[in-house]
């Protein structure tokens, strides 16, 4: 079982989320997806929250931590559907670029993290700015890329099992635009952290990332 911390980042559509799920479970940890913090707020706002800052301190987000069924809650009703929806996904990159929502944001996930190592043992965490902000100290960082077809087709296919409208040519556009954003905003941009280990899935399914990512894991013991 896992001890301490891992913090997997990359841009979208790398496969991150799905792999860290299952990574959470084979290593019985906890498991925590800050990008659909982000997206919870960002969907507070769209309802007519207001100033994002404001409605990242006092939002009623609850952060489910079990791999195997990470609700999302907002005031208490489960938005886990609703923040993958088109609108979030537009305005996500904005909202996640204003300093402040990004401390109480960055605050919250370290409490997470906190309370999760000292309850399980262990928990990976996925996003952005994992192992350059927000888990430093991280047990092993891992920075997956993938090509922007590779990640668009995998979105696509995403969003069709879900049942959303999935168009190839405009989640391209869209993933590219949010890697833009995501890596040139003044506040943690996107980056690989210097100490992590960079691992590209362009050509690699769901079981040869997990059984790479579990290769480094237990490199690291
Ligand atoms: O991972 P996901 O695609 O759900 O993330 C949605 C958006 O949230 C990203 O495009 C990015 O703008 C933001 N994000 C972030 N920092 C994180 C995780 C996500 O800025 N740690």
């Amino acid at each position: 079982d896992l001890r301490g911390v891992i913090a997997l980042d990359g841009p979208a559509g790398t496969g991150k989320s799905t792999v860290a799920r299952r990574l959470a479970s084979t290593l019985r940890a906890a498991y925590l997806d800050t990008g659909a913090m982000y997206r919870a707020v960002t969907l507070a706002v769209l309802r007519g929250g207001g100033d994002p800052a404001e409605v990242a301190k006092s939002s009623g987000v609850q952060m489910g931590t079990n791999p195997e069924d990470p609700t999302v809650l907002l005031d208490g009703a489960d938005v886990s559907a609703e923040i993958r929806g088109p609108e979030v996904t537009l305005a996500v990159s904005e909202v996640s670029a204003v300093a402040e929502v990004r401390r109480i944001l960055v605050d919250q996930q370290r409490a997470i993290i906190a309370a999760a190592v000292s309850a399980q043992g262990g928990i990976v965490v996925e996003g952005r700015d994992i192992g350059t902000a927000v888990a430093p100290d991280a047990d092993l960082k891992v920075y997956l890329t993938a090509s922007a077809d590779a990640r668009a087709q995998r979105r696509t296919r995403q969003d069709e099992a879900a049942g959303r409208a999935a168009n190839l040519e405009e989640t391209l556009a869209d993933v590219r635009r949010r890697d833009d954003y995501d890596s040139s905003r003044a506040v943690s941009p996107m980056r690989k952290a210097d100490d992590a280990i960079e691992l590209d899935t362009t050509d690699l399914d769901l079981a040869g990332v997990l059984t790479s990512l579990l290769d480094l894991v237990d490199g690291r013991e």
